[in-house]
């Protein structure tokens, strides 16, 4: 950038402030994190300039300071201006804690009203939001932070759980906390907590499944727990007008959730499952190091449909005639999915086991973590590894029974799932699934090669 656009840059910024002091915010955040411009501009990573705006640690820092200087200029002191510092930058180059904390005094200086620290930049490699990072792990550091500090400092990054925000202020690590996603999952995260309500609250699993990479794909964000997240105009559920007898079979997730709107919406709602619990392949999913969370929405919905007189029927496997004899008005069939077993030689060999056997414990997870190959890649695969991995790292005395058969090699199944109703179509060579034969068409229509997505050349 020449001189003159950093300068018009820095006017822009204070431009953009004005424009939202104008239409009646209170305040705005200036973004100096992530790896975005006052960032770069921040780290000799990025910053290789040989003027006054790069080289020493006070000329990398210009620009930020000049940025918040300008809209504080702009905007005046009764208008808030957060700071979004990078606390910690997580990749090569970046700002040791000298810079870091010389950069928020000088903000401070500069008339920034409160700084939120964010950790790790887009590029980073360590993990900072996701379903592995524990609750509130970067605490510690924003503590250290504010003790260098004389204006406010907010905690920030899987704080999910009004318990976890109050134990941080209560320790005065910060002065306020925020949460991004946590009200996405739930919106009335604040009105529970506030009422007592906490285990009512819709936790975000930090999934990011539909939230950020739908970000980064270019596509509207919502929510994996809460898909009314920015769908609010859209998906309206009112209540009935005429009120029916619902039978909804399976307490999966998609069985859960339709049980408690149909009962909220003022249906009569029955919900049965054969299991003993609520919660489907989420029982499995809780199981899987780094994925505890989801317990969480089992939680959640055990309230919400307790709150909403949903009759539970668990334990007790329903038959279409035992529908049929009790006389419903709408029979919903959420029964989920079930692990595909590929049809490969030895396939039944006794140290060939599917990722259910291992995850519930019905096949020991010593003998598949000697030395094993999966069969199949994705998410469940990976799963698999993140279990066989703390296995490996848990102590032998721990881990082993006395006696046991070493074998040389386990093969785990790790296969796709495939859906139980009868009404999905399936692919006559491979197997794939209807949704996986639109790819297939897709792609003929394309006119490029027509291979299957499960992996197999289906022509
Ligand atoms: C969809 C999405 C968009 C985000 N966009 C921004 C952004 O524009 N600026 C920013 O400072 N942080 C952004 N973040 C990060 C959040 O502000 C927050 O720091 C992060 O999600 C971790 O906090 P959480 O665990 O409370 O969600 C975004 C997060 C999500 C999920
Ligand atoms: S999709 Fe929902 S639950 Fe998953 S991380 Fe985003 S906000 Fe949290």
């Amino acid at each position: 950038m020449s001189e003159t656009d950093i300068l018009q840059t820095i006017e822009d910024y204070a431009q953009a402030a004005c424009l939202a002091q104008d239409a009646g915010y209170d305040g705005v955040e200036v973004m100096g994190a992530e790896g975005y411009l006052i960032n770069q501009f921040a780290v000799p990573r990025t910053n290789q300039r040989a003027d006054e705006w790069g080289g020493s640690t006070a000329n990398r820092a210009r620009f930020a300071t000049e940025v918040v200087r300008r809209v504080h200029q702009r905007t005046g002191s009764s208008f808030l201006l957060i700071y979004r510092l990078s606390m910690l930058d997580l990749v090569e180059g970046g700002g040791t804690w000298d810079e870091i904390t010389f950069m928020a005094r000088e903000i401070e200086a500069a008339g920034a009203s409160i700084v939120n620290p964010y950790v790790g930049w887009h590029e980073a490699r360590v993990p900072t939001i996701a379903t592995m990072v524990p609750r509130a792990a970067f605490v510690t550091l924003t503590a250290r932070l504010k003790k260098e500090l004389k204006f406010p400092v907010v905690a920030s990054n899987r704080i999910n759980d009004p318990s976890v925000a109050e134990e941080i202020l209560a320790r005065g690590d910060a002065d306020l906390v925020s949460m991004a996603r946590p009200l996405l999952a739930d919106p009335d995260f604040v009105k529970k907590a506030i009422s007592g309500r906490a285990l009512e609250i819709n936790t975000c699993i930090a999934c990011n499944q539909a939230c950020l990479d739908q970000a980064f794909a270019g596509r509207v964000s919502s929510c994996l727990v809460n898909p009314f997240a920015c769908n609010e105009t859209e998906l309206l559920i009112t209540a009935t007008v005429q009120k029916k007898r619902v039978a909804v079979v399976g307490a999966g997730p998609a069985g859960m959730a339709c049980a408690s709107t149909a009962a909220e919406r003022g249906h009569e709602v029955t919900l049965f499952d054969s299991g003993s619990k609520i919660g489907g392949q989420f029982n499995l999913a809780r199981k899987i190091p780094g994925k505890e969370e989801f317990a969480e929405s089992l939680r959640f919905y055990r309230n919400r449909l307790a709150n909403a007189n949903v009759r539970m029927e668990l334990g007790r496997r329903v038959s279409a005639a035992d529908l049929v004899r009790s006389h419903f008005d709408e029979v919903v069939l959420a029964t989920g999915v079930t692990p595909r077993v590929r049809d490969l030689p030895g396939v039944d060999h006794p140290k060939v086991v599917s990722y259910i056997d291992i995850i519930e414990g019905k096949k020991s997870r010593v003998l598949a973590s000697r030395s094993s190959a999966r069969v199949a890649s994705g998410s469940m695969s990976q799963s698999f590894s993140l279990i066989l991995n703390t296995e490996r790292t848990t102590p032998p005395g721990n881990s082993r029974r006395s006696g046991e058969l070493i074998f040389p090699l386990t093969i785990v199944v790790v296969s796709s799932l495939s859906a139980r109703s009868s009404r999905v179509a399936k692919c006559g060579c491979c197997n794939a699934a209807q949704s996986e034969l639109g790819k297939v068409s897709r792609r003929r229509q394309a006119g490029s090669d027509v291979r299957c997505s499960v992996g197999a050349a289906c022509t």
